[in-house]
């Protein structure tokens, strides 16, 4: 046990001297008898990939057979009302992804961090050998009017939301380039297809995000590399289902049966709330060998709630 911790210890040290973040642990690739493994060979990053949505993807590729890394800032953002993830969200997927035996790797990183993201990716190369699939998850929310919002409050939800995954992009794409093909999923929302009082950072970045998705799919699809977007309603999360966000939504009754109603009412199906693993669903049908000719998309879990919008 203790080598073990000295032996994090020393790899946590030498990244921070050379990348500026820190690994908190990695696995070596080992064969596994499972018979789906659709990604088997394949090595993807999902950054916000502590908890949430972000686990939940890292999970559904590692079983379908990838190694996978994960990133997350696992500290507060200053005008962000509700905790982000913290180091033990982190080390729990990490052992669940290294519970799968295929392979994994987890980075205190931020997705704001050029450099960070470069020796992420650094690393994941130097290790691993290639990089295929690139999910860009890592997303902050805050609300109130567009008059009253601080300065910080709007800049933090573009930065991550929208300048994050350009620069996760960036340091992704020179190394899909050189292997002749790569995936990049950008999790955007429903609310990057509509306006919404109340959240206009948020939607502003998600409409970004996925302006930026549907521009990197027609620079890069010359190299193989599909870039799309997927676009989901309420998901149970930490991110949406805390006391900060019920109050904004339903400050009559911020409970979470509420919030699962209103939820409900926007979709035709009989669901409120989806589950992180609905979303993972999709993001694993876009890295598979049928999704190869899908690119440039935004591709809506909703439930059905997408039927009123504007074809
Ligand atoms: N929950 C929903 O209803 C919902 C709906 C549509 C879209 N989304 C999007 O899905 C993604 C995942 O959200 P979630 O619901 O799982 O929320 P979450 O808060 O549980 O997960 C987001 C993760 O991103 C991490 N993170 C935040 N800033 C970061 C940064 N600068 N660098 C690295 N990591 C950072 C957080 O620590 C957290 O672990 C987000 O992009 C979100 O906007 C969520």
């Amino acid at each position: 046990m203790k080598k073990k911790s000295n032996r994090r210890q020393m790899l946590k040290k030498s990244l921070l001297a050379a990348g500026g973040l820190s690994l908190m642990s990695t696995t070596q690739a080992k064969s596994t008898p499972r018979q789906t493994q659709k990604l088997e060979g394949k090595v993807a990053f999902i950054t916000g990939g502590a908890r949430g949505i972000g686990s939940a993807i890292a999970l559904r590729l590692a079983e379908f057979g990838a190694k996978v890394a994960i990133c997350d800032i696992t500290a507060q953002i200053d005008s962000v009302p509700y905790p982000l993830a913290s180091q033990t969200d982190l080390a729990q997927t990490l052992s669940l992804i290294n519970g799968l035996k295929i392979g994994g790797m987890a980075f205190q990183a931020d997705v704001r961090d050029r450099a960070q993201m470069q020796a992420a990716v650094k690393r994941i190369v130097d290790l691993w050998g290639r990089l295929d699939i690139l999910v860009c998850n890592a997303g902050i929310v805050t609300v109130g009017p567009l008059e009253t919002m601080s300065e910080n409050a709007w800049q933090d939800v573009i930065d991550v939301n929208l300048t994050g995954p350009a620069i996760c992009m960036q340091a992704v794409i020179p190394q899909m380039r050189a292997q002749g093909e790569g995936r990049i999923i950008n999790i955007a929302s429903i609310n990057g297809r509509k306006g919404s009082a109340g959240s206009a950072s948020y939607n502003a970045s998600k409409w970004g995000l996925i302006g930026l998705t549907k521009s990197i799919a027609m620079e890069v699809g010359n190299d193989n590399i599909t870039v799309n977007a997927i676009c989901p309603t309420g998901v149970n999360t930490d991110m949406l289902n805390n006391e900060y966000m019920r109050k904004a939504i339903i400050p009559q009754n911020p409970t979470e049966e509420a919030l699962n109603e209103v939820i409900q009412n926007d979709h035709t199906l009989p669901v409120g709330l989806l589950s992180p693993s609905d979303i993972a669903d999709s993001v694993a049908y876009l890295c598979s060998p049928e999704a190869k000719y899908i690119s440039g998309i935004a591709l809506d879990v909703t439930a059905g709630g997408s039927a009123r919008n504007n074809a």
